[in-house]
């Protein structure tokens, strides 16, 4: 049900073990081969008159990342600017938010949503247990629930506020907002990438059957619950179409599934009634971990980054500073680059053997020796199950995260992002000198620790970008000087793949 498909260009599998890093000849053969000549040609006089006339040139920003296009992608940058003007595609106004909170939680958690909504442009509301004294101005709108105390709830260990929240979908419904595609269903401790859960959703038809979001990360939660429900934290979206058979029988719904847990839990069973099953999507996230999150974050799966979930729950996601901050400070870099934010790249530096994982707007990591692609696309395991603190299992494979400092990668995380022009950024990480357990003291790790910052350059992902979905992007070390590693990102070329020399 995964939405990633596997890409693979058939006449292009002969090149596999080929690092086109090495052998950018074989690069232009298979280019030359694909009948594109005509296309390079009048790429390559754009190119060169560009060049020529424009006085900023692009090679002292980011001498790879300019090289992003292929030089044959002219057709599919016109398609990029119909698509996007395209007034029938899905746009924020067509989706209703429906937020579960209370006027206790609120409080606290306010600053989660206050995060993400945008004032008159998101549509929706924070659904409250009662009317609050006063309501910060900061904040959504909210709307109080209805009553639930006539409805069954046999579950022992769950809280009755459950059903109000599952009622959220046909409370929100009932308001009768006009042009709705979608409804958005999270939590209060959610935060939402609004622009990229536009995005994904805009994939599908909003006239057709949807149920979309994510499992539980651990898997006590997915047998307990279900693995067939969307959880609620990480986010539901559910086209309009459902939810009008929804609000039908879910009042029903809850009586009938009275014992179950959470609120998603009802949704879900609910939806087993309709028929329809649940899309994953993978950039959604419960986050049901205990710890420190690190790990998931910087191994993200290649899918736009939708939401985080649990945050208060966790260690900060950045060493210095507490939740909300570090938490801020990542959502400060995805406003300038929403599509990269979390999209893991990774690269060999060959002259010095090391194997270095950027997680755009996040972190870096350098290895000292040469890890495989399998490897470095597991996440470390920085973390434990939510319920009962486990070291396993997960919905996804880990790696183990050593005690050992030279069994471990340095690691960089974000200091800032800057706009060098537009269209271009450039990241900088840098180390966390409070880290516990020391540095490794062997001779291949010293010039690691030498490095004071990583520099990383890369064209903001643009729609195009977008729907070649499916494929990591690539990356390559630009220079080293004075301790500054600067690396570059782009797509990859026409065959290109990580394979270790
Ligand atoms: C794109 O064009 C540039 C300049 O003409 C050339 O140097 C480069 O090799 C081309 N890249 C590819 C992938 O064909
Ligand atoms: C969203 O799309 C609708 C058409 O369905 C259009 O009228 C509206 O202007 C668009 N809104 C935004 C914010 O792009
Ligand atoms: C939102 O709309 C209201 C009413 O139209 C207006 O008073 C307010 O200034 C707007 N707020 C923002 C942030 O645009
Ligand atoms: C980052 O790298 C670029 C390219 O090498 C360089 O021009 C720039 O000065 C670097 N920035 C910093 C702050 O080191």
């Amino acid at each position: 049900m995964s939405q990633i498909t596997e890409t693979t260009h058939d006449p292009l599998k002969l090149w596999k073990n080929f690092s086109s890093l090495q052998d950018k000849n074989v690069d232009l053969i298979s280019f030359f081969m694909k009948g594109a000549l005509s296309l390079s040609l009048l790429a390559s006089i754009i190119f060169f008159l560009y060049s020529a006339y424009s006085n900023q040139t692009p090679w002292l920003i980011c001498p790879i990342c300019d090289n992003n296009n292929n030089n044959g992608s002219e057709a599919r940058i016109v398609h990029h600017h119909t698509s996007v003007d395209n007034p029938e595609k899905t746009n924020i106004s067509h989706i209703v938010f429906g937020i579960g909170g209370s006027v206790i939680s609120w409080q606290d958690r306010r600053h989660y949503s206050e995060l993400w909504w945008k004032k008159n442009i998101t549509r929706g509301f924070v659904w409250l247990d009662e009317k609050p004294d006063t309501w910060p101005a900061t904040s959504p709108p909210y709307q109080v629930s209805e009553d639930t105390s006539s409805f069954k709830f046999t579950n022992t260990y769950g809280s009755r506020s459950a059903i109000r929240i599952a009622r959220i979908v046909l409370e929100s419904f009932k308001l009768g907002f006009d042009n709705v595609r979608w409804f958005v269903l999270g939590d209060d401790d959610t935060v939402f990438f609004v622009e990229n859960l536009v995005e994904v959703l805009s994939r599908y038809d909003h006239n057709q059957m949807y149920y979309i979001g994510g499992n539980s990360e651990s898997i006590e939660q997915d047998v307990i619950h279900s693995y067939d429900m969307a959880y609620g934290g990480g986010g539901i979206a559910i086209s309009y179409p459902l939810v009008e058979q929804l609000v039908k029988l879910l009042d029903g719904c809850i009586n009938r599934y009275a014992d179950l847990y959470g609120s998603d839990e009802r949704i879900g069973a609910c939806m087993a009634e309709i028929g329809v099953p649940l899309t994953h999507e993978l950039g959604f996230h419960q986050v049901d971990i205990r710890g420190d999150p690190y790990g998931l974050l910087a191994a993200h799966p290649v899918a736009p980054l939708i939401s985080l979930h649990h945050l208060d729950s966790l260690k900060p996601i950045l060493p210095a500073g507490n939740s909300l901050d570090s938490l801020r400070k990542l959502v400060g870099a995805y406003k300038m680059d929403p599509r990269r934010t979390l999209q893991q790249s990774f690269c060999y530096a060959l002259d010095s053997k090391w194997s270095i994982s950027v997680s755009w707007g996040y972190t870096v990591q350098i290895y000292p020796v040469l890890l495989t692609a399998k490897e470095l696309r597991t996440p470390l395991q920085t973390f434990s199950t939510w319920r009962t603190w486990s070291d396993w299992p997960f919905s996804f494979n880990t790696r183990p995260m050593s005690a050992e400092p030279c069994e471990r990668p340095v690691i960089f995380y974000l200091d800032h992002v800057d706009e060098v022009r537009p269209g271009k950024t450039r990241s900088f990480y840098k180390r966390y000198l409070g880290e516990t357990g020391g540095d490794c003291e062997l001779a291949t790790y010293a010039p690691v620790l030498a490095l004071q910052t990583v520099n990383v350059s890369s064209s903001k992902m643009d729609q195009e970008d977008w729907n070649l979905e499916g494929q990591r992007q690539c990356s390559e070390v630009v220079s080293q000087v004075d301790g500054v590693l600067q690396i570059g990102l782009r797509r990859c070329r026409s065959g290109e793949t990580l394979t270790p020399p």
